[in-house]
């Protein structure tokens, strides 16, 4: 086992990520994760693009290696509650696509 129980990076600073809210994201991720009592059992970065642009924002989560899309604030807590917490992916958010880029938009 690393670090964390579990790692999350939300794509924050990707010009399609941030437009659609995911410092939002990030922070009612942040908020969550604090009131839940996760303490240092969990990390949440923000991140840069992750070459998914246009379907943000994004959220992945490792160990598991479970890419969310489409998330908001409310999205991102409940991934916080039933992923993190209680250990259950959350289906409706879920990101499904081939290996690799999967851009809707350019990035640059
Ligand atoms: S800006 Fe988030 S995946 Fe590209």
């Amino acid at each position: 086992m690393g670090q964390y129980r579990h790692h999350v990076f939300v794509c924050s600073f990707g010009k399609t990520c941030e437009k659609a809210g995911g410092v939002d994201v990030f922070r009612a991720m942040k908020q969550e994760a604090r009131e839940a009592g996760l303490g240092d059992s969990v990390r949440i970065n923000k991140s840069g693009c992750m070459n998914q642009c246009g379907h943000g924002p994004m959220v992945v989560v490792y160990p598991q290696d479970v890419w969310y899309c489409g998330v908001d604030a409310s999205g991102g807590r409940r991934i916080v509650r039933e992923h993190l917490v209680d250990g259950e992916i959350v289906e409706g958010f879920r990101y499904v696509a081939p290996p690799g880029d999967n851009k809707l938009v350019d990035e640059d």
